[in-house]
């Protein structure tokens, strides 16, 4: 879906498709690179991540498994409280496997603190985590978060995955969400 269809929904795009796209590239070589001669496993988180797994997995150049995990996280209000509860499990025991968790953002890092110790608990290799986007208040938590696209600021954004009632998420690009449309 074009700009020019949504125009005034958004405030302004703050990460172009072509900006996307080239990050996701050079992530994928070093991806590529960083898990040489090893087992790959890449988990989806449902739905945000599914057009950044598309594109990740489409750029790397070797074989990979894709599983995927759908979880809630309860809170009050649009921050999350870190009580997370499955909605969708993995499809396969993971023990000994090579865990690559793929999100679309990282705002409190609450969802993927609980998400990266409940797969290191089921007895994985490794569960390394990529993001495409990380918004200032993940620093307050302590989350490795070794792969990130992009930094923004704080402000409510959609697109390429990110949605605000399930809409915006065809997008292409990353946009920050005009006010008067949630307020
Ligand atoms: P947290 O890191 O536990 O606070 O939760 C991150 C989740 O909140 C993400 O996976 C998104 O689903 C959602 N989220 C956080 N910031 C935004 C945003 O700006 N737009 C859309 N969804 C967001
Ligand atoms: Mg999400």
């Amino acid at each position: 879906m074009e700009l020019a269809v949504v125009a005034g929904d958004i405030e302004k795009v703050i990460v172009t498709e072509a900006q996307i796209q080239s990050r996701v590239k050079e992530l994928a070589a070093i991806i590529d690179r960083d898990y040489e001669g090893r087992d790959l496993l890449m988990v989806g988180v449902l739905k945000g991540a599914v057009m950044a797994m598309a594109d990740l997995s489409r750029s790397l150049q070797r074989q990979v498994d894709m599983d995927w995990m759908a979880v809630s996280s309860y809170g009050s209000g649009t921050k999350s409280s870190g009580v997370v509860r499955i909605l969708k499990d993995l499809d396969r025991d993971i023990t000994g496997r090579e865990v690559l968790i793929v999100e679309d953002i990282v705002d409190s890092g609450l969802t993927l603190s609980w998400l990266k110790s409940n797969l290191e608990s089921r007895g994985a290799k490794s569960v390394e985590i990529l993001a495409i986007l990380r918004k200032p208040d993940a620093a307050k938590v302590d989350i490795k978060v070794k792969y990130i696209g992009f930094e923004i600021p704080s402000d409510f954004v959609v697109g390429y995955g990110l949605d605000f009632n399930e809409k915006y998420r065809n997008l292409p690009f990353v946009g920050v969400l005009a006010k008067h449309m949630y307020t």
